[in-house]
């Protein structure tokens, strides 16, 4: 059965009900955003923290004041982007999420991205780029694409509370920007991807 949505909200209130991870019966609510992004930019973090939390939004606490920080070092605003998380609750703690967690909100993640068809996703940190670079090291592979299966290429990025807690990757974490933003000038505006992306999204 294909499920069809009219838009983010509906698509996140069927996945909130309909997911077995456990994170659920500890978190305050899931944490989605609702507005698709205006540049096809979809960033993938980890999990919420606890501002994310108690907002129910992602990038709303320090690793999101370093992120709009670094959107706007190269001209781009939150609207242009949309955020994501591998797991949709906050982990205890703010421990990493287990295997388990990310394996029972992985249908959700793929459901935002066959909704929003990005023209590119960026990984933030090592637990959104083994999704869809498996094996990569964070550390070898930030500031490079990689092409998905899908054909929608995977930008590798440090998660920017990483920044927060070793200051010297901020001037690296600036510096992938921009070459993300490079990279971004040389892809096909969204309309002209969209075809292809139908075809071929089988995340
Ligand atoms: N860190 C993440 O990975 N995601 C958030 O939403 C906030 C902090």
């Amino acid at each position: 059965m294909k499920l069809e949505f009219k838009n983010l909200k509906e698509l996140h209130e069927y996945y909130a009900v309909h997911n077995n991870c456990k994170l659920k019966d500890v978190a305050t609510q899931p944490v989605y955003e609702i507005d698709p992004p205006k540049e096809g930019i979809v960033l993938i973090g980890e999990a919420p923290g606890k501002n994310e939390d108690l907002q129910g939004r992602p990038f709303v606490g320090a690793a999101g004041k370093f992120l709009n920080d670094l959107l706007d070092h190269v001209g781009l605003q939150r609207e242009d982007i949309y955020v994501s998380n591998v797991v949709k609750y906050r982990p205890p703690a703010n421990r990493d999420p287990q295997e388990e967690e990310k394996d029972a909100c992985r249908v959700w993640l793929n459901a935002e991205l066959l909704y929003i068809k990005p023209r590119i996703i960026v990984t933030l940190g090592r637990h959104a780029l083994s999704r869809f670079v498996p094996d990569a090291n964070i550390s070898s592979c930030h500031g490079n694409v990689f092409m998905h299966k899908s054909r929608i290429p995977v930008f590798a990025m440090f998660h920017p509370a990483a920044a927060l807690y070793n200051p010297n990757l901020k001037e690296t974490m600036f510096k992938d920007m921009e070459k993300l933003v490079d990279y971004l000038k040389k892809l096909p505006a969204i309309e002209e991807k969209e075809e292809a992306i139908n075809d071929l999204l089988k995340l």
